[in-house]
């Protein structure tokens, strides 16, 4: 069920709420302290985009296994960026670009039940019919000005709560294999020459290989050397 707001703090906080279920997508037209991922906030026009989270209760997953949880999200908008003609991809781990430019940010949160997972909020925010974004943001786009086209965004968050659904079957049913191959098959960059920077400050030049099962990127250097990368170990430097 799609639970619609004029204004909240974030939809990933209303989320955490224990009146909600598995499936349910809570979508606010105003974020008064949208988060992103490392502590910045995320900027959306009202009445142009979309900003929403979806509920997962993926009980029969082991923590160690999480990874696979931001796989369906990002598989389930590519799927529906398809659908729409546009070719997005990946980039690891939780962004969605089109050509070198972002169109899509995701935010997981997951609650931790004994020994499994109790509940994963997948905070999802993606430009549909903005044109002009805040100087300070690196490298937006969106669906609008990717295809020149203008979107109904009841109609895109309906496209992306069914290929959702239908990504987090194949996870359910044990197709972990599948979701892995089609999340290698969208990856950005990959096999690609890339220039990035670790967190002292140093860049090096390497070519991603691949993604580990459970999320670790794998550089290779020219040297011939792999190098594996957990979340925030290592970043894109992207020309704007
Ligand atoms: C990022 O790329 O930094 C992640 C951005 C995630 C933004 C979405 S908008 C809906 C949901 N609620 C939030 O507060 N954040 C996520």
């Amino acid at each position: 069920m799609i639970h619609y707001f004029e204004q909240l703090t974030s939809t990933n906080d209303e989320a955490t709420h224990s009146n909600y279920r598995e499936g349910d997508i809570i979508w606010a037209e105003r974020q008064t302290a949208g988060r992103g991922q490392r502590g910045h906030t995320w900027l959306s026009d009202e009445g142009a985009n979309l900003t929403f989270s979806a509920i997962l209760e993926p009980t029969f997953l082991p923590p160690q296994e999480q990874f696979s949880l931001l796989q369906v999200v990002a598989l389930a908008l590519i799927d529906t960026l398809k659908e729409y003609d546009i070719e997005a991809k990946i980039k690891w781990t939780n962004d969605i670009y089109v050509g070198d430019k972002k169109v899509v940010g995701i935010l997981m949160e997951h609650k931790l039940q004994g020994e499994h997972i109790g509940r994963t909020i997948a905070g999802i925010g993606i430009n549909i019919n903005q044109t002009e974004f805040d100087p300070s943001l690196p490298n937006p786009t969106s669906m609008r000005l990717s295809t020149g086209k203008q979107y109904d965004r009841k109609e895109v968050l309906k496209r992306i709560a069914h290929h959702l659904m239908h990504r987090y079957e194949m996870l359910r049913q044990g197709e972990n294999s599948t979701l892995h191959s089609d999340y290698l098959q969208s990856l950005y960059k990959r096999y690609m020459e890339q220039r990035f920077s670790l967190p002292d400050g140093t860049h090096f030049q390497g070519i991603i290989t691949g993604v580990e099962p459970q999320g670790a990127l794998k550089i290779t250097t020219h040297e011939g050397a792999e190098h594996k990368f957990l979340f925030k170990e290592v970043e894109f430097v992207l020309k704007n």
